[in-house]
């Protein structure tokens, strides 16, 4: 078990992380894990997956979605960027989905299975238009369909909201960007340690300048202050977890990029530094890009400065590592 120290990282410190916390799969958590709320206490599930959240957070866990292979494929490929698997896991998926159709965990990791595909394409899934079409539509038809059978995960928020801002974007769909929005405000009042950072993934490609862009860099900050709260110690949202290993040094990068679009240099490096200073940094798959990023903030910054958007270096919100930087193990 890895521990975050949040004194090692001063004051700014991370959107997504930070301080000690839950390490271990939701099951060896079970076994581990201080248990929540009285009314959690009959249920080893429910506790453990609910530990450390906000009260008016409650996932829908139960012991037969814990068990089911298909949850334990799709975590095998995540925390291994394996790729190549995972067609087959969202197959599996696919079919778990319809034999437990009341599991909110396997509609979740379902929905999420296709959003990793859409976000990380294989190359050859890049230039199919029809698995590029499917991916998101099952995403969205499946994320839906988990907050409707568990309406107290208001996680969901953060994967749903996107996904619909996105999608209405490319279709010029306004009702599909409205209730993306909509969506996302509910997580937001709900669970904000955790879904702030998906409001910076709708504003972040706004031009630098612009007040929506602003909106990106306000969201970011309101993160770092929910997870800098003594009440997130544990909270899953803000710390290094089996679902998300690397989430501190991922957040970081995703930080440090949006800051140096925003032309603040310093705070860019601040962010980037962080990540190196994590206990857990020597085990991640993404330290060398970490390092070229600070070689290159000059240009970096430069680059999003000028008038030009063709010569911006890409961040990672448009990157194919935006799942994998914090779930890669
Ligand atoms: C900035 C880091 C970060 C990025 C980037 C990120 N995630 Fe996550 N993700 C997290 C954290 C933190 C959690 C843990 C939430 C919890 O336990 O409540 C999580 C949870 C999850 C889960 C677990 C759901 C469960 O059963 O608890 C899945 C699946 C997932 N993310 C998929 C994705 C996909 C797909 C992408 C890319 C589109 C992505 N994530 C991008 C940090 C990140």
């Amino acid at each position: 078990m890895r521990r975050m120290n949040r004194g090692v990282f001063g004051p700014l410190v991370a959107v997504a992380i930070v301080a000690g916390a839950a390490c271990g799969s939701s099951n060896e958590a079970a076994s581990g894990a201080p248990v929540g709320s009285g009314a959690d206490a009959g249920d080893p599930v429910t506790a453990a997956v609910n530990a450390g959240r906000p009260s008016s957070v409650r996932l829908c866990y139960t012991a037969a979605s814990q068990a089911h292979p298909a949850r334990a494929s799709f975590w095998v490929a995540l925390r291994s960027n394996d790729k190549a698997a995972r067609a087959k896991v969202i197959e599996d998926l696919e079919k778990a989905a319809t034999d437990l159709p009341n599991e909110e965990e396997i509609a979740l990791l379902n929905g999420l299975a296709h959003l990793w595909r859409l976000a990380e394409p294989l190359a050859a899934e890049a230039n199919d238009v029809g698995i590029t079409v499917q991916s998101a539509s099952r995403a969205q038809a499946e994320l839906e369909r988990a907050y409707t059978l568990c309406p107290t995960d208001h996680r969901i928020p953060a994967w749903l909201g996107p996904v619909l801002i996105n999608g209405g974007r490319a279709m010029g769909n306004g009702q599909m960007v409205a209730d993306g929005f909509a969506v996302l405000q509910r997580g937001i009042d709900h669970y904000p340690s955790f879904v702030l950072f998906s409001k910076l993934l709708a504003y972040a490609n706004e031009p630098a300048t612009s007040e929506d862009f602003q909106k990106a860099l306000e969201a970011v900050n309101a993160n770092i202050g929910y997870c800098t709260e003594p009440a997130s110690a544990q909270d899953p949202a803000c710390t290094n977890t089996f679902q998300a290993a690397h989430n501190f040094e991922g957040s970081m990068v995703f930080l440090g990029d949006v800051y140096a679009k925003a032309q603040k240099k310093s705070e860019a490096l601040g962010f980037y530094n962080q990540a190196k200073g994590a206990s857990t940094f020597a085990s991640w798959q993404w330290g060398s890009l970490l390092e070229e990023r600070i070689q290159t903030l000059d240009s970096r910054v430069a680059a999003h400065g000028t008038a030009s958007t063709t010569d911006d270096l890409s961040a990672a919100w448009q990157s194919t590592f935006q799942c994998s930087i914090c779930h890669q193990q």
